[in-house]
């Protein structure tokens, strides 16, 4: 057994030992800590511990909680990291329409609104202006200061229920705090900031994949993920506007939304309470100006009547409030000439349509290039060379072509052919069935495609060779040194000196970065090798459940899907990859070389005790986490596959596992065990059942 599981393994045995009374008051302890914890840094944005810190209370209380279930509050901090169960999204039906808004562009329509609601109010109106964030509507219950249920907008009379997914929303109390209402429902926007759109698309970019156009749409599908596990590592956020509830104590819309902030909902600091259209018209403009510098997109300002029975004096039309209107900022636009339109091949061989533009000036910077994303795209907006077409820069920083000026569409201009072969190497593009974007397939000599792949393979997350960016690897390819990863093995001090401005310094240097790769561990190498969908997460799982290079290209699909969190997708693409002669050199070559193909780290056998013995894990544990719970049954001889069938001997169940699992382990009559019962099965050095009333407290 590794070192750290058999210190990890004492230290259960120790806690093991506390009592219940102990054990309630650690457990009411750390969850208010927590709770604590979580609103300083989601809501005030004012962390006073570090999230190393905040991670080891947080398994502290897992811990415990796994123990003593009972004890267990239901809003409990442990719950926001998502419990991997598969979602069904239930249609339900709003308990009050949600209706949206009506727009206005510019100060004379917004003054013709001040004007309407003066009409019935008679006198200046006080307002409250709220930043307009480009996510989608979200309406939450609360019931005892609990949230017991979230609901997209939908089409406005009815939304899916997604309470699971809410859930994971890190900067969503789940519990509040003070003098809440007994019931009432609030809504708000859920959106993904800018950053943790940008981190996302970088790791998607690692794996190889097209990144996504715009935060709203990354927002929108995570919340529609089937499995909250999933949802809980999107970087998703939360704002809070418009406080309902059948009885409303409140006055005002401003004081609504004060008192929610004050129960623990987080609320936008920036919402002002503004006197009369003017002061409406200030706030417009210092937030026009500011806007990019705010973390999220924000498309304009919703302005609403500060006083609730005015509010239910104005009412609604059949669409839209009368008391309340959004003002959209304007997007900066241009217009100008489709001079072409030109291919990028990325490194996994994906195309990407270019509009080359007459530069066209745009909000401070000169804009030539935009992207068309994929042949939909193209087809969508019907854009031909020579017409001239509509740039926008939003909220984002990226210029897009959002249309075709039609009224100047030239005669005779030929519908865009999408282009049938790789701009780079000539070979037959492809795309795959359900996949908007082509590819090239000829990862083995399409020069960007190599290339790619040499700068992916130096990278510092990979074999981290730093003496090469992607400059050298460029220049190394163009040259006509290296053709592939396996020849920056076969580099020659000589050739390298034959290269221009190269010095004997940096020569060694790059032979001395190349040599020390040699030790990068298998995962590591696994990664850089770039196979589709095989980013850093997936190669250590391959790592770890095959253990060497030969293994897990001797791997059926099947075997594949036994592993954790492997699905068809990459299934697929690395049967695809380690199907091709070219792929099967290029490894023996890494091997010849003396990189790492094999797992240094693979679990030392331990014991035979789980010798011809399957397990099947599913669901979150609290002395292990799943991959110490699978290296735990391997080191001892087990094995563990991914789906339950009539192979399967235990069924190793966690916290929030699949019901599909625990249905299918049922019917086929598979023994179904807490980790517990693994560890006495291992050692018998579970601790004593009177005192730890765990097991079977499941199920
Ligand atoms: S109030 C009846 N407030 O804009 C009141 N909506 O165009 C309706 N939105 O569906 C909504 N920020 O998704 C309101 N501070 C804010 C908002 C906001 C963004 C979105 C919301 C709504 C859409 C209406």
């Amino acid at each position: 057994m590794p070192k750290e599981a058999v210190k990890f393994l004492k230290l259960t045995l120790i806690r093991g030992a506390m009592n219940r009374q102990e054990a309630k008051e650690k457990i009411d302890a750390l969850t208010a800590s927590l709770k604590e914890h979580n609103y300083r840094y989601y809501v005030l944005d004012e962390p006073v511990i570090s999230d190393l810190e905040f991670d080891r209370l947080l398994k502290e209380l897992e811990f415990l909680e796994k123990q003593f279930p009972e004890l267990k509050h239901p809003d409990s901090p442990t719950q926001t990291v998502g419990g991997g169960v598969e979602n069904e999204f239930n249609t339900v039906k709003h308990k009050r329409p949600m209706f949206s808004l009506g727009n206005t562009y510019n100060e004379q329509e917004l003054r013709e609104f001040d004007e309407r609601v003066r009409k019935v109010t008679g006198e200046q109106v006080e307002y409250v202006c709220e930043l307009k964030i480009d996510g989608l509507a979200i309406s939450l219950f609360f019931e005892n200061g609990e949230m017991v249920q979230a609901i997209t907008r939908g089409d406005g009379v009815q939304g899916d229920d997604v309470t699971d997914n809410v859930r994971t929303i890190r900067s969503l109390n789940l519990r509040l705090r003070g003098n809440y209402p007994p019931s009432f429902e609030i809504r708000g926007e859920i959106y993904m900031p800018r950053k943790g759109f940008e981190k996302l698309n970088r790791e998607r970019e690692a794996m190889g994949e097209t990144p996504y156009a715009n935060p709203r749409n990354v927002a929108s599908g995570s919340l529609k993920l089937k499995n909250s596990a999933e949802v809980a590592k999107r970087p998703l956020d939360i704002t809070l506007y418009h406080f309902l509830a059948d009885n409303n104590p409140f006055k005002t819309h401003f004081e609504s939304l004060n008192n929610a902030r004050l129960w623990g909902l987080k609320v936008a600091e920036t919402t002002e309470v503004c006197k009369g259209v003017d002061e409406v018209l200030n706030f417009l403009k210092k937030w026009d100006e500011q806007r990019h510098s705010l973390g999220f997109d924000t498309d304009g300002v919703v302005i609403k009547v500060n006083n609730l029975a005015l509010q239910d004096e104005l009412g609604f039309t059949a669409k839209v409030p009368r008391w309340a209107i959004a003002y959209k900022f304007q997007t900066e636009s241009a217009v100008t000439e489709l001079l072409g339109i030109t291919y990028q091949v990325g490194r996994t061989g994906a195309i990407t349509p270019v509009a080359e533009l007459k530069p066209v000036f745009l909000l401070g910077t000169t804009v030539k290039r935009a992207s068309l994303h994929n042949a939909n795209e193209i087809e969508r907006l019907d854009v031909r060379v020579g017409d001239m077409v509509f740039i926008e820069k939003g909220g984002e920083i990226i210029p897009k072509i959002t249309g075709v000026d039609f009224s100047q569409r030239k005669p005779h201009l030929a519908p865009t052919q999408y282009i049938t072969h790789c701009p780079e190497c000539g070979t037959e593009l492809i795309r795959k069935e359900g996949e908007a974007q082509h590819y090239c397939t000829n990862d083995n000599e399409c020069a960007p495609q190599v290339i790619g792949k040499i700068e992916h393979f130096v990278a510092r997350k990979a074999l981290n060779i730093d003496s090469i960016g992607s400059e050298m690897a460029r220049l190394l390819y163009e040259k006509g040194l290296i053709k592939s990863v396996a020849d920056l093995y076969k580099l020659q001090f000589d050739d390298l000196l034959k290269l221009e401005r190269m010095g004997e310094k940096s020569a060694k240097n790059i032979l001395a970065g190349i040599e020390s790769s040699k030790n990068i561990p298998f995962e590591r190498v696994l990664f850089g090798m770039g196979i589709r969908y095989v980013g850093e997460t997936v190669a250590k799982k391959l790592a770890r459940a095959f253990g060497s290079m030969d293994k897990l290209m001797e791997a059926s699909r099947d075997d594949l899907l036994q592993v954790d969190e492997i699905g068809e997708v990459i299934a697929d693409s690395l049967i695809d990859y380690f199907g091709s002669q070219e792929h099967r050199k290029l490894i023996q070559e890494l091997k010849d070389s003396g990189l790492q193909l094999q797992s240094s780290t693979a679990s030392e056998k331990q014991s035979n005790k789980l010798q011809g013995l399957t397990f099947v894990i599913s669901g979150v544990f609290s002395k292990m986490s799943r991959d110490e719970a699978k290296d735990l049954i391997e080191a001892n001889g087990g094995k563990c596959s991914g789906s339950v069938s009539s192979k399967t001997h235990y069924l190793l169940a966690g916290e929030g596992m699949g019901p599909a699992k625990l249905q299918k382990a049922e019917e086929l009559g598979v023994k179904i065990i807490g980790e517990d019962d693994l560890l006495e099965m291992l050692d018998g050095s579970a601790p004593a059942k009177d005192e730890t009333p765990v097991q079977g407290s499941l199920f």
